[in-house]
């Protein structure tokens, strides 16, 4: 087992990523001094895989386990099924010291997260995460929303978990599709922060592919560093976490120019690459850290390049980006494999052409 701690003065929690954790969640929670009634909160697939696990661990631990279902999916992260979880945990007589356990992907961590926030002004939050992204990225930083109408993310908090459970046995359940697409946000990591994480993906990416405990917990552990280190830094996303939107502005606008046909690990590839292309036009980015960037992201089973979706759409897309500042599009360059910057420099034109494919 690996710890990554989040240093936030008074809020600060461990991170616990490796095999078999579920099983140890009971001694875990009461060493973080939680006790009694506990509520978990998780979709029908994912309990179906690991809610049993989970409820003995903590009952074995004398926890008083209660579970509520959310059915599976993005739209579910809404205010109204947060008012029916509200309603639910009354029910359950959760109380302000009952700590409420987020056992699923990145939906069902948001979702909880803003419940636990808001309910009683505030219960323990206890992350679970059961996809590589929520692994990685969601779990951890305490960003908790929900969508409101079409604007994702719009109702929220920054509220940190007590504790982060990241259960790497979890991993080999999900369908290898979006094993894939989450790689992607493994990737950004490596390219923002850690050239030798780069290096080590390229290596062992057979490895990774198959789904081999090692190599999955060395990816899962250096990425959680690299979220924790950058979270500490700037807790409520005023500057430096900007950082890790690298791709995510190209790659928001390609998502909705498809209308979500495109996946968000996919668009975001595509606009890695594109971010570093424009970095190499600028005479920034070296022309062999570009092509390694493109190999590594095709190896990994994703695209470098725009599917067929509306150009118009796209650059219209970058302009309506909630990062837009003063008119400004910020975007997040690729200075080196392994080192960013962060400008609003550059011209949606030049943009425009590296997406059109030019190099
Ligand atoms: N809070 C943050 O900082 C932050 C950061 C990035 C993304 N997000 C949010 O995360 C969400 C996406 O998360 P996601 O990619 O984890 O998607 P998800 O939560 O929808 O999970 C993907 C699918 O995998 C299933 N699943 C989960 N764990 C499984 C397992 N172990 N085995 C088999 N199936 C499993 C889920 O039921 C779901 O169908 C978005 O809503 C996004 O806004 C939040
Ligand atoms: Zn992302």
């Amino acid at each position: 087992m690996k710890k990554v701690l989040v240093a936030l003065g008074s809020n600060s929690y461990n991170v616990y990523i490796g095999q078999g954790l579920l099983r140890q969640a009971g001694s875990r929670l009461k060493e973080a001094g939680l006790s009694g009634r506990a509520v978990i909160i998780t979709n029908p697939v994912v309990k179906g895989l690991y809610g049993d696990i989970l409820t003995r661990a903590l009952s074995r631990e004398g926890f008083n386990v209660s579970a509520l279902l959310v059915p599976d999916g993005e739209e579910q992260k809404s205010l109204e099924t947060a008012g029916r979880l509200y309603t639910e945990l009354t029910a359950v007589y959760a109380e302000r010291t009952t700590p409420i356990l987020a056992l699923g992907g990145g939906v069902i961590g948001d979702l909880a997260g803003f419940v636990a926030a808001t309910y009683l002004r505030g219960v323990p939050l206890v992350q679970v995460p059961t996809t590589l992204l929520a692994q990685v990225d969601s779990s951890i930083g305490g960003k908790v929303a929900v969508d409101h109408g079409k604007l994702k993310n719009m109702v929220g908090a920054f509220y940190q978990p007590r504790l982060v459970i990241a259960d790497i046995d979890t991993l080999k359940t999900l369908p290898a599709a979006i094993l894939t697409e989450e790689l992607a946000e493994v990737i950004k990591y490596a390219v923002i922060r850690d050239r030798e994480l780069f290096a080590y993906i390229e290596r062992e990416m057979g490895r990774i592919k198959s789904l081999d405990e090692e190599a999955l917990e060395e990816i899962v552990f250096r990425s959680a560093g690299i979220k924790a280190g950058v979270v500490e830094q700037d807790e409520t996303d005023l500057g430096l976490r900007a950082i890790l939107n690298y791709g995510h502005t190209v790659g928001h606008a390609i998502e909705s120019a498809s209308d979500f046909r495109v996946g968000h690990g996919a668009a975001v590839a595509i606009g890695m690459v594109a971010a570093a292309r424009v970095s190499h036009r600028q005479g920034i980015l070296g022309r062999d850290d570009l092509l390694r960037l493109k190999s590594l992201i095709e190896r990994a089973g994703l695209p470098t390049n725009v599917p067929p979706v509306d150009m118009g759409k796209v650059i219209e897309a970058i302009r309506h980006d909630k990062k837009v500042r003063g008119g400004r599009v910020t975007f997040i360059l690729p200075r080196s494999i392994g080192e960013v910057f962060i400008t609003d420099e550059v011209e949606l034109a030049l943009v425009e052409q590296v997406l059109a494919g030019q190099e």
